[in-house]
């Protein structure tokens, strides 16, 4: 076991032993980086991004009818076969929207994680893989947002941008209006008082007596970082958006794994569970891909071609991750108290995403029921369904607060994400049983307990409704 202290000296001796350490791990990221940089999947990525158009798209299904906003619902059955087909392309715009946010988190910890292998020495090929990796989501991100974009205002742009002006003072903008106040993530950095940097120069404070003061030493990345004041914008949506302080927590991390090598390493066990979240829903698009081409159809959707090759692009990140979660910390000094009870509540409330399923999008765990009740209310009454107020909100009791087809689909999907993490994690000898054994993620076992809680949630958004 060799210190960080030790290694971060630059000498010719010090990079060869780091190389010995690491070799199983080099010759995996060896691998991945030569087979990521010859492969062309990002730029077709970028090509079928560029030529999108909705139109040439719009008449065929882009995956399997499951993977459509609430499918299994009453209301999927009772819809026509054009509701089913728009609301299978919502499904796709809706679900990569999402994405995003986390590929743009990515982007930020793959540099900051970059930064401390880099200061450490003898790993040129991942810092490499993951400055490559960075570029190539960048791609992805333009290619989700533009395709959902369009794909959402093809289908429901109009009608929306009525809504929008009719909701120009209903609850929902209040209770932003309020959350916008008490939220310290809303707060601009750049103009951030003494009330702000408080809980930053306390978290700074613990970063130094906890992991510099033990020889470790801030990324560069970090203190540039810090030195343009742009610290306090850390990713705060997508797979953290539930994590409680989430600004801050992530402000922590931040700090921590630009620090640390071992947390710098503990990082890409976060990434590897929404790596396997993603996949857990993007590979049915590989399936439906390869089934199209299987059966020689003419016609291939791009937004399947794009899932297909993203998902490709993706396996490499993924095996990235588990290398680095499973294997490379192993060649690091052994955690202290500080960083393994970082490492395990950081798994700890990331299982909080995982705690619960959607009544109305098959494959997502994410509990956000109000805000999707909100959503759905506004769809149901968009030009696709042309439903007045009172007949969104039955359908919406019908589809939230009912057992039917959709629940069983998602339940299922939960299952298997849970059965891939506890083998991916079960090695990692650091972790508390309550994260190896998924312990949070594993208390959504029935439909029944999330029907009780949609019912409490609906009462709610109903009586809200009806005040305006
Ligand atoms: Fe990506
Ligand atoms: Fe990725």
């Amino acid at each position: 076991m060799v210190r960080s202290t030790q290694i971060s000296q630059t000498s010719t001796e010090s990079i060869s032993a780091n190389e010995r350490l690491v070799n199983k791990s080099s010759k995996v990221i060896k691998n991945i980086f030569r087979d990521n940089i010859n492969s062309n999947y990002t730029e077709i990525i970028q090509e079928l991004d560029k030529n999108f158009d909705y139109a040439s798209n719009s008449n065929c299904y882009w995956s399997e009818p499951e993977q459509s906003l609430l499918y299994g619902t009453p209301l999927y059955q009772a819809a026509s076969s054009s509701q089913k087909l728009a609301l299978n392309h919502l499904y796709w715009a809706m679900q990569y929207s999402k994405v995003p946010l986390d590929e743009a988190g990515t982007m930020m910890f793959n540099q900051v994680t970059a930064s401390v292998f880099s200061t450490l020495g003898g790993f040129e090929t991942l810092c490499q893989e993951l400055d490559l990796e960075t570029t190539q989501e960048s791609y992805h991100i333009h290619a989700f947002q533009r395709i959902s974009r369009l794909t959402k205002k093809a289908l429901l742009g109009k009608r929306l941008t009525q809504l929008s002006k009719k909701t120009n003072n209903d609850w929902s903008k209040k209770i932003l209006k309020v959350w916008q106040q008490i939220n310290l993530s809303t707060i601009n950095p750049r103009t951030a008082n003494l009330f702000s940097s408080l809980p930053y120069l306390l978290l700074r404070y613990t970063n130094k007596i906890m992991l510099e003061s033990k020889g470790n030493q801030p990324s560069k990345y970090l203190q540039e970082l810090e030195k343009k004041n742009e610290f306090l914008n850390v990713p705060t949506d997508g797979v953290v958006s539930q994590l409680p302080f989430r600004r801050l927590t992530m402000q922590l991390l931040t700090l921590n794994c630009g620090t640390s090598p071992f947390l710098a390493c503990h990082y890409y066990a976060l990434r590897l569970i929404a790596n396997m979240m993603l996949k857990n829903w993007e590979y049915n698009y590989v399936l439906y891909f390869r089934k199209l081409k299987n059966n020689n159809t003419e016609f291939l959707p791009a937004p399947t071609a794009v899932s297909y090759f993203h998902f490709l692009d993706e396996s490499f990140h993924t095996t990235i991750s588990k290398t680095i979660a499973q294997e490379l910390y192993k060649f690091f000094p052994k955690p202290t108290a500080y960083e393994r009870f970082v490492a395990n509540m950081s798994i700890y409330l990331m299982q909080l995403n995982l705690k619960s399923v959607s009544s109305v999008i098959p494959y997502r765990f994410i509990k956000d029921d109000f805000s999707l009740m909100f959503l759905f209310y506004q769809l149901l009454q968009t030009s696709l369904f042309d439903m007045s107020a009172t007949e969104a909100l039955y359908w919406l009791e019908k589809c939230f607060c009912q057992e039917h087809e959709g629940f069983n689909i998602t339940l299922n999907s939960h299952q298997h994400l849970l059965t891939n993490l506890c083998q991916l994690f079960g090695c990692i000898e650091y972790l508390w049983p309550v994260n190896y054994e998924m312990r949070l993620m594993n208390s959504v076992n029935n439909t029944n307990k999330v029907i009780q809680s949609n019912i409490q949630t609906f009462k709610l958004f109903a009586k809200f409704v009806a005040h305006q």
